[in-house]
């Protein structure tokens, strides 16, 4: 992604909490990113995917949302299959995985300790999120991945989040774009049952169908 206006930069400021997790990661592993995580994919796409916030020991090691992160299998792995993208998904941001026609992103850009943004990391985060919906002329659908998602993007496009309500498999038609929501698929929702590679496959079929009918 090019867009770098629409990420924050690597010491961004504005939380202090995350950011003293970031130093204190910092000097642990002073290998790993340990930053923002920026958006990857295609600027010009007509999908953006957004996610909670990058995981410890995944994308906020490796730099690149989903890698690293047991999410980032199921994703990655649905991608490909409904044309989302190409190559092979190794977890490492060096390998041969290459999105097509989409973005993915994170709602919060820094690590929260214990994968939990508080909500005002949440509403501090938003502009950059803005910024990246913004920033993305050809942009048709967006992917909630979970509820925290769902609502910053909600609250981004300048909707009121209690006449926008939360529910897997759900769409909304804002403005001139469509939010899918789907639970995140996080080790924790795929483990109980809360989501099946059925229903993670069943919202990307929706999309994929949705953009396929697309004249733009
Ligand atoms: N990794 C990310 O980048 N985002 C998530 O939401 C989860 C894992």
């Amino acid at each position: 992604m090019t867009l770098s206006s629409s990420d924050p930069g690597r010491d961004c400021p504005l939380c202090p909490r995350l950011v003293a997790f970031r130093e204190e990661w910092r000097a642990r592993q002073p290998d790993w990113n340990n930053a923002p995580v920026p958006s990857f994919g295609v600027d010009d796409g007509r999908l953006l995917i957004v996610g909670l916030a990058p995981g410890l020991r995944g994308a906020n090691r490796t730099g690149r949302p989903f890698t690293g992160d047991y999410a980032g299998d199921l994703l990655y792995q649905t991608m490909i299959e409904f044309g989302f993208a190409r190559g092979v998904f190794e977890a490492r941001p060096d390998d041969s995985l290459t999105p097509i026609d989409t973005a993915i992103t994170n709602a919060v850009r820094c690590v929260p300790p214990e994968n939990k943004p508080t909500t005002d990391e949440i509403r501090t985060c938003r502009p950059y999120l803005g910024a990246t919906i913004d920033g993305m002329p050809r942009l048709r659908a967006i992917l909630a991945l979970g509820k925290i998602a769902h609502d910053s993007i909600v609250v981004a496009l300048g909707e009121k989040m209690a006449r926008r309500k939360f529910a897997h498999g759900a769409h909304h038609n804002i403005g001139s774009l469509t939010v899918f929501d789907s639970y995140h698929c996080s080790r924790y929702n795929t483990n109980t049952g809360v989501l099946t590679t059925d229903m993670f496959r069943s919202v990307f079929s929706d999309m994929r169908e949705f953009l396929d009918a697309d004249p733009r």
